[in-house]
């Protein structure tokens, strides 16, 4: 291990930690995650291609290699493939909403799905559109969601706007060319303590 990676942390330059998020009712237990990173059924599937990638740190900065990362979601309908969704919004058969993948040498992941809408949550409450996340390292898991800036609900969310730092958790995409019509790309970074 080097010193850089030992050395104990100037609380100055410390980065922030991602903040927690709940797990919610719909964890897909009963699912086999994709493990090939590509949610979309090889594009197949409804809605806005979503490039979705970000590196796993710790708060000095390192790499954490070999994290699990798991994602899952509702599709571009906002609905969830899970017995819990009473949501009358499509399914998509294309669609595979919860995929798993390890960080690579500089704690880098990557995946390929669709933008989420946002649903109903409780009459007359709704959740905006996002992506929930599970990292799973040496020390930690971390349970949390990210979002996307604008979106409708945002600021009346009670989960988001229970985070300590929201910024940290909405993310800004981006029309991405060479690929799908459409298509855009996103950059979620995830700060773990130690790792
Ligand atoms: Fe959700």
């Amino acid at each position: 291990m080097s010193d850089a990676a030992t050395a104990p942390a100037d609380a100055s330059t410390k980065l922030p930690r991602t903040p927690p998020q709940i797990l919610g009712p719909f964890y897909p237990f009963m699912q086999t995650p994709v493990e090939t990173g590509d949610l979309t059924g090889n594009g197949g599937a409804r809605g806005t291609v979503l490039y979705l990638s970000g590196r796993v740190l710790t708060e000095t900065g390192q790499p954490v290699v070999g994290a699990k990362v798991e994602i899952w979601q509702a599709n571009a309908d906002g609905r969830y493939a899970h017995p819990n969704d009473e949501n009358p919004a499509r399914l998509d058969e294309k669609f595979h909403g919860f995929a798993v993948t390890r960080t690579d040498a500089e704690g880098r992941y990557h995946f390929k799905t669709v933008r989420p809408a946002a649903y109903p949550a409780a009459p007359g409450r709704w959740r905006p559109a996002h992506i929930h996340f599970s990292v799973t390292a040496k020390y930690e898991q971390l349970v949390t969601q990210m979002y996307f800036r604008g979106g409708e609900y945002n600021d009346t969310d009670p989960w988001l706007n229970s985070a300590a730092r929201k910024d940290l958790l909405i993310t800004d995409p981006q029309p991405v060319t060479g690929k799908e019509k459409g298509a855009q790309a996103v950059t979620f970074d995830i700060v773990l303590t130690r790792g």
